[in-house]
């Protein structure tokens, strides 16, 4: 009989995974377990290594995903791949020590909690293992914010090491965003009624092989996830950080057209398609960089198709632009309403046709 799965998200972890099961295996004791690693088809082959030890211990499992990316969305894939009734969900990296598993398995099934928490901030934990002295500020400060979102007084509602009943994970999954890497901030905020939660320590240690993929995304996600938790229903956070990029390339525009004009004294025509050349491009690298940062293009053909793919998408849509705003104004709408009502028609244009064509979703 099933008890636990071990859920492991993985990106470029080859080296850490056998020890990891050894680990697993030397502390899970009579629990029946299950390791499911959910790779994002990481280029190091670990996938690969995870498959060979799959085939001499059937307790090891390997879900690969292609064209994904992303903690959140692994660990929720993962919960939805087990049949068992218990889900831990911690790093492969071996910054969480696997002893704390039978601990927090038993607290949860015993029903003294819903869900238990590995936290590097409570009495007798550390967070040396957090890399630099300003990292671990900014973790600090995080944990304030999200203490709110959860309802809950977990010292530390950021950890990627927990415990809790499976079934939970897949009831919430169609409202969890499975955005970024705070998968248990996520659950927790989500969750009808507050959970109910404990706490053990733990000394969240160095990291054996391989380097943080989290490092330069961390804030940028924790923005992202408050943005999608208090606006995302109004504007979708898709959409909104899509415009902000497209505001941003309106800036590009005009400082190359200045450029091109007044000191090199090009001619308008020339400056205004030039300027448009360099500021799709510019979107369109910015977008995969940050909007689309999930599903990356990669490589030069993939850059390539995707560049001209974009260019066309935006061509189209300042068609559309242009049309409405004249149809508009031609009909006695203030100049500068008709403008914005195009860009607007602009933007949502090239937002549906590119992430559809350009990103496919
Ligand atoms: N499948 C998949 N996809 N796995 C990923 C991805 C991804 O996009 N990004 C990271 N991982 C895996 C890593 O391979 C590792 O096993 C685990 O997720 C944690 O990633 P790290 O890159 O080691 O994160 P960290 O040590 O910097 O961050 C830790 O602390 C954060 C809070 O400070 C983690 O425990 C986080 O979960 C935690 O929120
Ligand atoms: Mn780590």
């Amino acid at each position: 009989m099933l008890d636990l799965a071990i859920i492991l998200p993985t990106l470029d972890e080859r080296e850490n995974i056998a020890p990891l099961v050894d680990r697993l295996d030397a502390v899970l004791g009579d629990i029946a377990w299950e390791a499911i690693f959910v790779d994002d088809n990481s280029a190091d082959g670990t996938a690969e290594a995870a498959r060979e030890l799959a085939r001499t211990d059937s307790r090891v499992r390997v879900i690969q995903r292609i064209g994904r990316r992303g903690l959140a969305s692994a660990v929720i894939e993962g919960a939805c791949a087990t049949a068992a009734p218990y889900i831990a969900v911690m790093d492969a990296d071996h910054q969480h020590d696997p002893a704390l598993l039978p601990n927090m398995f038993k607290t949860v099934r015993s029903g003294s909690a819903d869900v238990v928490v590995a936290s590097r901030f409570l009495a007798g934990g550390t967070a040396a293992g957090l890399s630099s002295e300003r990292r671990e500020k900014g973790s600090r400060l995080a944990n304030a914010l999200a203490r709110r979102l959860t309802r809950t007084e977990l010292s530390d509602p950021m950890s990627g090491y927990f415990l809790l009943e499976t079934q939970r994970v897949r009831d919430l999954a169609p409202r969890l965003a499975g955005i970024g890497f705070k998968i248990l901030l996520d659950i927790l905020s989500v969750a009808p009624e507050p959970l109910r939660v404990a706490e053990v320590p733990l000394q969240f240690g160095e990291r054996r092989a391989g380097k943080s993929k989290l490092d330069r995304a961390v804030a940028f996600e924790f923005l992202v996830g408050l943005y999608e938790r208090y606006l995302g229903q109004i504007v979708p956070t898709r959409f909104m950080l899509f415009s902000t990029v497209g505001a941003l390339g309106v800036g590009v525009h005009m400082g190359v057209l200045a450029l091109l004009l007044l000191l090199l004294g090009s001619g308008f025509a020339l400056g205004q398609a030039v300027a448009t050349f360099t500021a799709m491009t510019f979107n369109f690298w910015l977008n995969n960089w940050l909007t689309y940062r999930d599903q990356r293009l990669k490589g030069t053909a993939q850059l390539l198709r995707g560049w001209i793919g974009f260019c066309l998408t935006c061509s189209v849509g300042a068609l559309a632009n242009i049309a409405l705003a004249s149809w508009l104004e031609a009909n006695g709408l203030f100049w500068a309403l008709a403008a914005l009502a195009g860009i607007v028609i602009g933007a949502v244009w090239n937002y549906a046709l590119s992430s559809r064509f350009v990103w496919g979703r």
